[in-house]
């Protein structure tokens, strides 16, 4: 139960009253045209990813128990509770190391695997085909599996398709139902090779185009179990491998898989985590930001050969990456996750959610322990993460319509860097109710948005929830593990067509309209 000081600091906080604060910058309008949704957001583009990489899979989702790996049951009801649409799997650059048949049949009989690109560390192969499907099942959420093109065959790529496909009778399906599953499990989601630019072979876009072809063709449709290819996409502004892939290749790619990360600093020295100044802040912001020049770009390049939209494209690895936690193995990329990299992930949502007509799906980096994580866990004990909270206030958008939003979101600058002041993203659901999630980025001053709804009559702010805290660094630990977590937000007022949000600095609130 929470204590009296509690609820009056929450209430501080959801009146945008926690600490003093300069005069508010001039107030920001929007107009939303509630009645001209087109495009819808694709639950897919609150994916997840996790990799064989540091703590992500052994000791963070999965837990020992004896000489078993059990799937941790906390773990997944904190993740059933952001609704995780699709879950890709097992790398990242592990992909194109993995061995399928390594990871099936009596757990005492499986060869072990160094994992050469993360750490260094010797896998028991103890997380297999089969126990990732228990996750998937457990999750209720859709498998994304990504084959071995850099040092794979294939025929071993088609092996582990019939393997979770094919009903049967057949050598793999046998194979699978002597190992205990009867049942196909019908995946669709199939990546062919992972960053084949990078870790998966360091191939150029003419060379993978034709690779692609060879191992797209040996996926067959069993019934109604068709094939969504994934093709390796470009490593950010590589536009050049878009325009290849798609020239080359476009027929036979349904999602094309472009990688994107967020970082202060260089490759070389990458920022802090949780201690920063201000002008990093905004350096990460700026960062996120260019994920609408991005995708407008790739775009661009999309429509020219494929105007009807029918190929997705995919952000199928993105998020934050910092230096790793001191004394953390610097291969296991684990680190800490603040409010500025919640902030960064609504930025970043609203993008993609904009993007909804091409972008269809995205994967987080890393669901459990492995860069901008969901959760953090230590022994037994687990976390919730701000950008955790993010995801969660976003599972209103899911298969919502996009709502057309008009809007001055002003200007944050620090530092030399810059970004939009607010983002927003404002959705129709099934039962008519109108979403809007909002953040400020600017973590310094307030921001009041007059948004104007149109087409639609709300007469209500039925709801209000709100993310942030005092500090810039704020983050979650497992001795205060509730630093950075929801509270009510009472800042919104309506008054006839007019929504007025009062915005706190660094925060991100969610609302719906009746
Ligand atoms: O997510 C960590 C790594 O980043 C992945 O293994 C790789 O695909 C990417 O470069």
């Amino acid at each position: 139960m929470r204590t009296l000081p509690t609820l009056i600091l929450l209430g501080a906080i959801a009146l945008g009253g926690a600490g003093a604060q300069p005069a508010a910058p001039r107030p920001l309008t929007m107009v939303v045209d509630a009645d001209q949704g087109r495009d819808t957001i694709s639950r897919h583009l609150y994916g997840h990813f996790a990799e064989h990489l540091g703590r992500g899979i052994y000791d963070g989702i999965w837990i020992r128990r004896g000489s078993e790996w059990r799937i941790r049951d906390d773990v997944v009801q904190a993740l059933r509770a952001i609704r995780v649409p699709n879950l890709r799997w097992p790398g990242g650059c592990f992909a194109d190391y993995y061995q399928w048949k390594d990871g099936i049949g009596p757990r005492a009989e499986r060869p072990t695997i160094v994992n050469n690109n993360w750490g260094g560390v010797t896998e028991d192969n103890g997380v297999g085909t089969h126990e990732f499907m228990e996750l998937v099942g457990r999750l209720d959420t859709e498998p994304f599996i990504v084959g071995n093109v850099g040092s794979g065959t294939v025929r071993e790529m088609w092996q582990w398709w019939e393997y979770v496909n094919h009903p049967g009778p057949g050598p793999m399906a046998d194979l699978r139902r002597r190992n205990g599953r009867a049942e196909p499990w019908n995946v669709r989601f199939w990546g062919v090779g992972n960053e084949s630019w990078g870790c998966g072979g360091g191939m150029r876009p003419e060379y993978y185009a034709d690779v692609y072809k060879r191992f797209a063709s040996f996926l067959p449709a069993y019934g109604d179990v068709r094939p969504f290819r994934i093709a390796a996409g470009p490593p950010g502004d590589n536009y050049h491998w878009t325009e290849v892939m798609m020239r080359e290749a476009a027929p036979m790619i349904d999602g094309l898989d472009l990688h994107h990360y967020l970082l202060t600093g260089s490759w070389a020295k990458k920022g802090s985590a949780t201690n920063f100044t201000e002008a990093e802040w905004a350096e990460l912001m700026q960062k996120a930001a260019f994920f609408d020049e991005l995708l407008t770009r790739h775009s661009t390049i999309m429509d020219r050969y494929d105007p009807a939209k029918r190929v997705w494209l995919i952000v199928g690895e993105w998020g934050t990456w910092h230096e790793g936690e001191p004394g953390s193995n610097p291969g296991f990329l684990y680190q800490q996750n603040s409010l500025r990299d919640a902030v960064a992930a609504a930025l970043s949502l609203d993008i993609f959610n904009r993007h909804a007509d091409r972008v269809r799906m995205a994967n987080i980096a890393q669901t459990v322990n492995v860069l901008q994580a969901m959760i953090l866990t230590r022994g037994e004990q687990m976390i919730l993460t701000p950008t955790y909270h993010v995801f969660e206030f976003y599972t209103v958008h899911h298969d919502a319509v996009l709502l057309p939003t008009r809007f001055d979101a002003g200007r944050y600058e620090r530092g030399g860097w810059s970004a939009p002041a607010v983002s927003a993203t404002a959705s129709r659901d099934r039962a008519g109710r109108i979403h809007l999630t909002m953040t400020n980025v600017d973590p310094t001053q307030p921001r009041t948005v007059a948004a104007t709804i149109r087409g639609q009559r709300v007469s209500a702010v039925a709801g209000g929830r709100i993310l942030t805290a005092e500090q810039m660094g704020a983050h979650n630990t497992f001795e205060q593990p509730n630093a950075v977590r929801p509270a009510p937000f009472a800042g919104a007022t309506l008054a006839g067509e007019t929504l007025t949000v009062r915005l706190p600095p660094k925060s991100i609130v969610v609302l719906e309209l009746r």
